[in-house]
């Protein structure tokens, strides 16, 4: 597999990444140990974790996702340096008032309880789930510095960060001589393009922040599995990805098909393979409930899209307005 450096740092990952925020929701803690022991073998060295998963499980207190991850390091044999590993902080982890949030307590608190469940001393990436109103970025950055300092954490990214908020927070490390954030974790897919691309993506290749898309098969809808007067699939997500249904995205997917077909590949493989021609993209965040769906979305690296393909799937999905040119 051929590694590539995150951004402008010298850290170098897979070009895949390992999301797991179906760890404890959909997967249980065996077939947890299996996927991620395959995902390894494969050559995939990224994983891509957040305290919260899956909170919204009934009963579940948020970090199982981070405890399964732990488990299943400390049982293999793979030497810790050998994974990348990528955790969050923001959402609500308990009750109080300082339980959620980027606030200097709340940091310093949740990365030893994501230490302790992912049972190692340090966390590759850190990055923020999402921004914070409440607190001046400064203060958020500072907290982040400090465990670099530390050597709890290696290097920091955001993630649902707006442009502006990217850029601020940008100014305020270059300012004030603090980590940076290195990676940007937005939302994008071939139907949700334009949040990322609208003006994201020209900041990111310009500040050389390494981009890992999350959501890139839109939670199960891209792989073709979803079509007009057919059942459901059996998934977690089905119903969620009703939404996702427009004729627009039902046209893509018929024109997905025939570009899969054409290349004897997934419809799912399609999909990543159109993320992976974008050398602004560094690692898209797969979430694989399966070995065989793992397998598959491995498949997308080496899915080659011609350039008339690339054009017609742009075309299917184009977001821009005329005004917007
Ligand atoms: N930063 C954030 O706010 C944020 C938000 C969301 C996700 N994330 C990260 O991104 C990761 C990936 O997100 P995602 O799960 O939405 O990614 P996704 O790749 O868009 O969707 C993954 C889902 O699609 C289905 N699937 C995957 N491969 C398939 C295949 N080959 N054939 C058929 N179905 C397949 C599976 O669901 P079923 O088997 O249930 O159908 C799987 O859980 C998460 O695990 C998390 O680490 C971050």
């Amino acid at each position: 597999m051929e590694y590539r450096k995150l951004g402008r740092t010298g850290l170098k990952v897979s070009p895949l990444c390992m999301g797991t925020m179906q760890f404890g929701w959909s997967v249980g803690q065996e077939e947890t140990q299996r996927i991620l022991s395959a995902t390894v073998d494969s050559g995939i060295n990224f994983i891509d974790t957040a305290d919260i998963y899956s909170k919204w499980v009934d009963g579940n207190p948020g970090g199982v996702s981070e405890t399964y991850i732990g488990n299943w390091l400390k049982g293999s044999h793979i030497p810790r340096d050998q994974i990348v590993i990528a955790t969050k902080v923001r959402g609500e982890m308990g009750k109080g008032p300082n339980d959620q949030g980027l606030s200097r307590v709340h940091i310093m608190q949740a990365v030893e309880n994501s230490l302790r469940r992912l049972q190692t001393d340090y966390i590759d990436l850190y990055q923020a789930h999402w921004t914070d109103d409440d607190t001046p970025i400064e203060e958020t950055l500072r907290a982040f510095d400090d465990l670099v300092k530390q050597g709890k954490v290696r290097y920091v990214g955001a993630s649902n960060y707006a442009t502006w908020e990217l850029m601020q927070a940008l100014w305020t490390s270059d300012k004030n001589n603090l980590a940076r954030f290195d990676s940007l974790q937005p939302h994008y897919n071939l139907i949700e393009r334009d949040e990322f691309e609208r003006e994201l993506r020209a900041v990111c290749k310009a500040y050389e922040i390494g981009v890992i898309p999350y959501s890139p098969l839109a939670g199960g809808f891209l792989t073709g599995k979803y079509r007009k007067n057919t059942p459901l699939p059996e998934s977690k997500r089905a119903e969620g990805r009703k939404r996702s249904m427009t004729d627009k995205n039902m046209l893509l997917i018929d024109g997905m098909e025939v570009i899969a077909l054409r290349h004897q590949a997934a419809i799912s493989q399609v999909a990543i393979a159109w993320m992976l021609v974008d050398p602004v993209i560094t690692s898209p965040i797969i979430g694989a409930t399966s070995i065989a769906q793992l397998n598959e979305n491995l498949g997308a690296l080496n899915i080659h899209l011609a350039e008339d393909e690339i054009a017609s799937l742009n075309k299917l999905t184009e977001w821009k307005k005329e005004e917007d040119d």
